[in-house]
Parts: C-alpha cells; sequence; structure tokens
C-alpha cells in the first residue's frame, strides 16, 4: 500500500503518522512562504518600477505597527515548530515501560540480533504486530545507523555506548531496514527486513526456535564460565565484589563520592574498563574483559544481571519508591 505521494514510505507504525504530519505541516509552512514570497516580489517589482530615469520615489517612514507584526508572525510559526518537533522527539526517544526488548548489535557489514528469549537472527528482525518493541543498540565496530523508514525511526549505534529506539507495527508485514551511516565499503548492501506477524504467528516462529536458552541464561553461564561469580558470588549477591543483584537500573554510590544509574552503559563500561568507576568501598581489583567478551556476550550478561533485578520485591534494593535504590553494601574488603 503506497501513498499517493511519491517518495513518502509506507506507514506502519503507531508514530509514523504523527512524524508524517509534522513533516506536512513543515512542507505546508514553507511553500506558503515561497509562493507568498514571491508573488509578492514580483507583483512589487511590476508596481513600484521606475518609470522615468529621473524619477524621485517617495521617502519612507518606519512603522512600529508593521515591523512588530511582523516579527511576531514568524516568532509564533517557528515556535510552533518547536514545541511540535520537540514533543514528538522526546515521545519517540523515550522507549514506554512494558516493552519487549531486542538486542541489536551491528558489524561490517550486517545486524545481528538477539531476543530476550534467546532466538538469534542475522538481517532479519521477527516481532509481532501491536506489541511496543525496543531495541538497545551498540556495534562491535563503527558507527552505524538503524533506520526503519515505514516506522519512521532512525538512530545510531555507537561503539561503547548503548543506545535505544522503539516502535510498535500497526500492520504485519516485511519492512526494508537500512544502515543509514555511511561505514565502509559495503555500506550500502547493510541491511535487513523487520517481519512483522500476527501474535499467533510470532509465537509459532519463537517456538520452532526453541532450541536456543535465554540471553539471561547464556549471560548465567558466562558468569560462572568466565569466574565473574568467585567476586560477585554464585548468585550476584556479592563478596570481593559489589552485589549485582538489584543493581540494574538503581544508584551506584562510587568511589568519588559521585552517583551514578546503573544502566546498560554503566555496567558495561565496569566489565570492559572496571576501573573507570569504582564502586564506593571496593578496590581496582577487577581484570578488564576488554578482547575477552564479545559484544553479544557483553548483551548476555547484561540480560542475567537484569535478571537479577526483576525478582520479587525485597530480595534487593531494586529501583524502589523509598529513594533507598542502591545496591546491599557489603563489607568492604581494602
Ligand atoms: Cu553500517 Cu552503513
Amino acid at each position: 500500500m503506497q501513498s499517493w505521494i511519491p517518495f513518502i514510505p509506507e506507514s506502519a507504525s503507531t508514530e509514523s503518522a504523527k512524524v508524517d504530519a509534522l513533516y506536512f505541516y513543515l512542507s505546508g509552512v514553507t511553500v506558503f512562504f515561497t509562493l507568498l514570497i514571491s508573488v509578492v516580489i514580483i507583483f512589487f517589482a511590476v508596481r513600484y518600477r521606475r518609470r522615468s530615469p529621473f524619477e524621485i520615489p517617495r521617502p519612507i517612514a518606519g512603522s512600529h505597527a508593521l515591523e512588530t507584526l511582523w516579527s511576531v508572525i514568524p516568532f509564533v510559526i517557528s515556535m510552533s515548530f518547536f514545541v511540535w518537533g520537540a514533543t514528538l522527539y522526546f515521545r519517540n526517544s523515550k522507549p514506554p515501560q512494558n516493552a519487549i526488548e531486542v538486542y541489536v548489535v551491528g558489524k561490517q557489514w550486517m545486524w545481528k540480533f538477539q531476543h530476550s528469549t534467546g532466538q538469534r537472527e542475522i538481517n532479519e528482525l521477527h516481532v509481532p504486530v501491536g506489541r511496543k518493541i525496543k531495541l538497545i543498540m551498540t556495534t562491535e565496530d563503527v558507527i552505524h545507523d538503524v533506520f526503519v523508514p515505514a516506522f519512521r525511526i532512525k538512530a545510531d549505534v555507537v561503539p561503547g555506548r548503548y543506545t535505544t529506539e522503539w516502535f510498535e507495527a500497526t500492520k504485519p508485514g516485511r519492512y526494508h531496514l537500512f544502515c543509514a551511516e555511511y561505514c565502509g565499503m559495503n555500506h550500502s548492501v547493510m541491511g535487513g527486513w523487520i517481519v512483522v506477524m500476527d501474535p499467533t504467528e510470532f509465537n509459532n516462529w519463537l517456538s520452532g526456535n526453541v532450541n536456543q536458552q535465554s540471553a539471561s541464561t547464556s549471560g548465567q553461564q558466562l558468569f560462572q564460565t568466565l569466574g565473574c561469580a568467585s567476586c560477585h558470588g554464585n548468585n550476584g549477591e556479592g563478596g570481593r565484589g559489589p552485589a549485582l543483584l538489584g543493581v540494574f537500573n538503581s544508584n551506584v554510590q562510587l568511589s568519588t563520592g559521585q552517583t551514578v544509574r546503573g544502566d546498560e552503559s554503566y555496567i558495561r563500561e565496569s566489565i570492559l574498563n572496571p576501573q573507570a568507576r569504582l564502586v564506593n568501598g571496593y578496590g581496582p581489583i577487577m581484570p578488564t574483559f576488554q578482547g575477552v567478551v564479545t559484544e553479544e556476550q557483553i548483551v548476555q550478561l547484561l540480560a542475567y544481571i537484569k535478571s537479577l533485578s526483576s525478582q520479587p520485591a525485597g530480595v534487593s534494593g531494586a529501583p524502589g519508591a523509598q529513594g533507598n535504590a542502591k545496591p546491599p553494601v557489603r563489607e568492604p574488603t581494602k
């Protein structure tokens, strides 16, 4: 179903119509003023042309009313661009709470996806229709960019960082995914498809891939094999290293006295560069895992650490309402 307007991609998400509305408004205002100004220029050029070689024009006095008018009108119009655009931007850049999370890793020149239930895909992502999907994205090498025109979403993936975007597809189908950041020789073929399915079809697809274990289970195994458990406890309860129970999305007290949010980026940094921001009370004893774990393994470790925070209330200082969202503090080892 292509739109009657040329070059407009299909509209297939809950947000795409809103993005289009803003886009049409911007185009409409631009076209209106372009026409108005062109017509007025031509009209004035004809109406006030010099009629004889020695003609002296009538003197012109300034008009405060006129000046105010042509300052205030453009101001109001440009503020409408700003307010509308900012509202939409914030709405679209803040993934909703109840979204299904999918990890995305970009790599020259492919896209790797991992569902939290464990299924992995390359250059293709299957999602159910009518559900909010949150992409948690990073890259193994250079900057890439996830762009799905039909959903009107586009965001860079940056080395050493997690970025997010979200969408809710409104109709089943296959939607083109592009890399929208020049990333080397095969940038132009770095793409794929988002496959949007009916919920029952999606469940069939999911259960057809059951032989894979969930991301957090893989993470738990890595946690043991990499020896993380020897310092952080068998179940992340802590020891020589800080406890990991409930640390995700909580406030972490640092040795510098500062507080950081225990989000994806902080946990990632603590795996690859543990000395960068030490937890208060703990010495710089953790080795770096740079080069030891791949981006996908970090994603699995993250899924495991997250799962430690989604356990029944009371287990830990999970993000709480009382503002005591700190990891359980253990005896510091100097
Ligand atoms: Cu990846 Cu362009």
